[in-house]
């Protein structure tokens, strides 16, 4: 019986990624699917507080563990927020089906499974703003300037009306509609996408914030679709916001071949999600385009294709 347990799914950024880091806003949600879990036994043969990723086949020890290791920074974190001085003798055992580096929030996923675990070893609930929170903390370990999308979807694991530094807002599904999440297989860290776009915002920041501009734009107007259930309205938004993405350099080769596919076998649209140059591609889909799309997808090279349902709770 572990002491504690947690988990917590993965996400797609629909809208808005990049813009958001600028404080324009991003639609995203949980994605059912992919999860990350972590549970917490106790140890008997150390007292030391040890870490096990079972994906990565790593042992880390809290003690020895650097000061931004994320796995560690978790726990840390964590332990601290509930006032425990003296790490425990505990195994944290954390596992995760979320791709790394992809797009779909696997990082904040992992980090919000830790906090949730540990927590519960220590008989204590903590609120969702909170975990959201110590989730934000590590992910600045691996992004340097994170928007807080990503933590606040994962933490509530709800579709998110996200704009930065403000309380995040869940949004009403009219209708649920149905995504394809296509992984191109590239692993791409978000944190040099974001740099890039941050040095040439810092070259011609006017340029920029009109992209930035045009993207909120697209946001809005997804936003109001989705609210009514207008679905179909989404695909041509998704291939406005991929072109503005394109824009702003964050997209590939292979992302725009997958784009094209994806449209070319009845998509209503598509657009690469999260940081871009490799990453997650999503796919607007109904009942009878899904399995063409994700053939198509398949075919022009993605390594893994999930579709999935938008609606209330979980995707
Ligand atoms: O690559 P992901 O899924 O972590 O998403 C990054 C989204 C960005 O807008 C590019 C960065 C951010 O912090 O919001």
């Amino acid at each position: 019986m572990p002491l504690g347990t947690g988990r917590a799914p993965g996400k797609v950024i629909l809208f808005g990624e990049h813009a958001v880091v600028y404080g324009r806003p991003a639609l995203a949600v949980p994605v059912s699917q992919v999860w990350a879990e972590a549970h917490v036994e106790a140890l008997s043969s150390t007292n030391e507080l040890t870490i096990w990723a079972q994906d990565l086949g790593e042992k880390i020890s809290l003690s020895d563990a650097p000061a931004d290791h994320p796995l560690a920074s978790a726990v840390r974190l964590t332990l601290g927020c509930l006032g425990i001085v003296n790490p425990p003798a505990w195994q944290v055992c954390v596992h995760s089906t979320i791709p790394i580096a992809s797009g779909l929030g696997s990082g904040a996923a992992v980090s919000a499974a830790i906090v949730r675990a540990v927590a519960s070893a220590a008989s204590q609930e903590l609120p969702l703003r909170t975990v959201s929170d110590l989730v934000y903390e590590v992910d600045r370990l691996h992004h340097g300037t994170p928007s807080g999308v990503d933590n606040t979807v994962v933490a509530y694991e709800q579709p998110v009306y996200f704009v930065r530094g403000q309380p995040p807002q869940p949004f009403t599904i009219g209708r649920p509609f149905l995504l394809a999440i296509a992984d191109s297989g590239i692993a791409s860290p978000t944190r040099i996408a974001v740099g890039d776009v941050r040095r040439r915002w810092t070259e011609s920041p006017e340029r920029y914030e009109a992209v930035f501009d045009r993207i909120a734009a697209v946001v809005e107007a997804a936003h109001r679709a989705i609210a009514v259930g207008e679905a179909a309205a989404l695909g041509p938004l998704m291939d406005v916001n991929h072109q503005l993405l394109v824009e702003l350099g964050v997209s590939c080769e292979e992302l725009d071949r997958l784009a094209a596919a994806a449209r070319d076998a009845g998509a209503g649209g598509a657009k690469l999600s999260g940081g871009g140059r490799g990453g997650n591609l999503i796919a607007l889909v109904t009942d009878r385009t899904a399995a063409p799309v994700e053939s198509a997808l398949r075919q022009a090279g993605a390594l893994n294709v999930i579709v999935t349902r938008v609606d209330h709770g979980l995707a």
